[in-house]
């Protein structure tokens, strides 16, 4: 295990300090970064004591240390997932060859744009969610919101150390533009539809800790198998922190979900909102839009890219060990295309089909998620099932962007698209509704009363902790 130096001015365990260039340009892009933190991450709560886990080493038996910690002084650090000796490339043109330590040079620019796409999602996700500690449901969440939050602040700081490392001055260009442009907005918006979309109330925030972050560790998991090293190293450390955010939102929808379920049962008309709470089928219509806002980000379903990217090594599949050819250059993937008012069958060569095979490992992750919960739902007794809608439903990326669907999965105009969408997504009312209910419950032991308490506290700690404290 690699130690890591808690000295040095940026925690780390690449040994930073042996190499003045890097350190350099890592302690000027640092407090450009603390300028970011502040003017666009959580607002309050800055100056109070939030229960934190921080990274301490990449040793998978114990890397992490809990403590009260102000969020300006949380460290922000560098760590690599230990080397694996002998390592050599699993899949693609130079299956069997040995791993890259350096950038190939024919490789670099489509290993640039792998980098920032995923650095952008980082800072991105911490400004979406920049006002929800206002509103949130319970001390237990909120240290919840702010763990999220600094580990995608550490997310950034991991795909700026292989920028700054190995792609000198466009590398620190682009290091910068990761701490200017901002979610949402229109001039200088983030490079991935999703992560401009505004998380206003918690609902969407479980949602989008459920969907949207899990996304981001399927894309970690195709670049953990990257044949470029220090990316494998770096995004294989970044899923172990990955999992604690996977699981506020899973957990997080199923709170929600006990807690309506339970709320419709009690009520004399089944009905929720008389109760105080979110409905089933307004639940289900943000789980429509988060879900499919997510299936956009794995790209077009026909990829030339994804093909390419394959074929040089660096972005494999989820968990390549899995499949049996690693090469991919024989066999067809089976699409269905549209063809003006209907929908055809089309064979795909299975490397311009790798989106859509990682998409799969996606959904089936997903829907065991909608499983649990609908027991959820079964044991407190209402007749209401959640789906996944059909990945044709509300697409703007790939094969079906550009026509309209109903969560079935059945094609339909646009005029019936139209009359019907208030239905399937939340409408104006919907958000309003649940706006309403964002009421802060900052007292601890305390929860409001659409959501569920979580069934265990943080690191063994109680429910009625002081996850958050304000100093006297
Ligand atoms: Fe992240
Ligand atoms: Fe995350």
């Amino acid at each position: 295990m690699t130690t890591i130096s808690y000295s040095a001015k940026i925690p780390n365990n690449v040994n930073i300090d042996s190499d003045t260039r890097l350190q350099r340009a890592l302690e000027k892009w640092q407090p450009n970064f603390m300028k970011w933190w502040m003017e666009a991450g959580p607002e309050e709560f800055q100056n109070d004591l939030i229960y934190l886990r921080t990274a301490v080493s990449a040793d998978s038996s114990g890397w992490a240390h809990f403590d009260h910690v102000k969020m300006p002084d949380y460290r922000w650090g560098i760590f690599l997932a230990d080397p694996v000796p002998g390592r050599t490339i699993g899949f693609g043109d130079f299956l069997g060859r040995p791993v890259w330590q350096e950038v190939p040079g024919e490789f670099r620019n489509q290993l640039r744009r792998i980098i920032v796409t995923q650095g952008d999602t980082e800072p991105a996700s911490v400004e979406q969610q920049r006002l929800l500690g206002r509103t949130a449901p319970s001390l237990y969440d909120l240290r919840n919101l702010f763990q999220v939050n600094v580990e995608e602040g550490r997310h950034l700081w991991a795909m700026v150390y292989l920028l700054h490392s190995y792609f000198g001055r466009d590398g620190r260009e682009e290091a910068e533009a990761l701490l200017e442009r901002r979610s949402g907005d229109p001039d200088k918006p983030r490079i991935l539809g999703a992560f401009n979309q505004p998380i206003e109330d918690w609902l969407s925030f479980y949602m989008f800790t459920m969907f949207t972050d899990r996304d981001g560790k399927f894309q970690l998991l195709a670049l953990a198998e990257s044949g470029f090293d220090p990316l494998s190293r770096t995004t294989r450390f970044m899923l172990t922190e990955e999992a604690h955010h996977m699981f506020v939102g899973e957990t997080g929808v199923q709170r929600v979900v006990r807690r309506s379920a339970e709320l419709t049962e009690q009520d004399p008309n089944g009905d929720a909102r008389a109760q105080g709470g979110i409905d089933l089928p307004a639940i289900q219509k943000y789980l429509n839009l988060w879900f499919s806002l997510s299936l956009d980000l794995f790209g077009g379903e026909i990829s030339n890219n994804a093909a390419d990217y394959f074929a040089a090594g660096l972005k494999g599949r989820a968990k390549e060990e899995q499949y049996e050819d690693h090469v991919a250059l024989s066999g067809a993937y089976p699409m269905e295309i549209v063809e003006g008012d209907r929908i055809a069958p089309k064979d795909v060569p299975l490397r311009n089909a790798m989106n859509e095979i990682v998409r799969d490992s996606y959904v089936e992750d997903c829907q065991r998620a909608v499983d649990k919960w609908n027991r959820a739902i079964a044991d407190a007794g209402p007749g209401f099932r959640l789906t996944l809608p059909s990945r044709k439903f509300h697409r703007h990326i790939g094969l079906y962007a550009g026509a309209f669907f109903d969560p079935e999965g059945n094609l339909l105009t646009e005029e019936e698209w139209t009359r019907r969408r208030d239905g399937w997504l939340p409408s104006a009312s919907d958000f309003a509704y649940v706006g309403s209910l964002m009421q802060p419950v900052h007292e601890p032991g305390k929860i409001a009363q659409w959501i569920a308490p979580p069934r265990q506290g943080i690191n063994r700690q109680p429910f009625d902790f002081g996850y958050v404290r304000r100093e006297v």
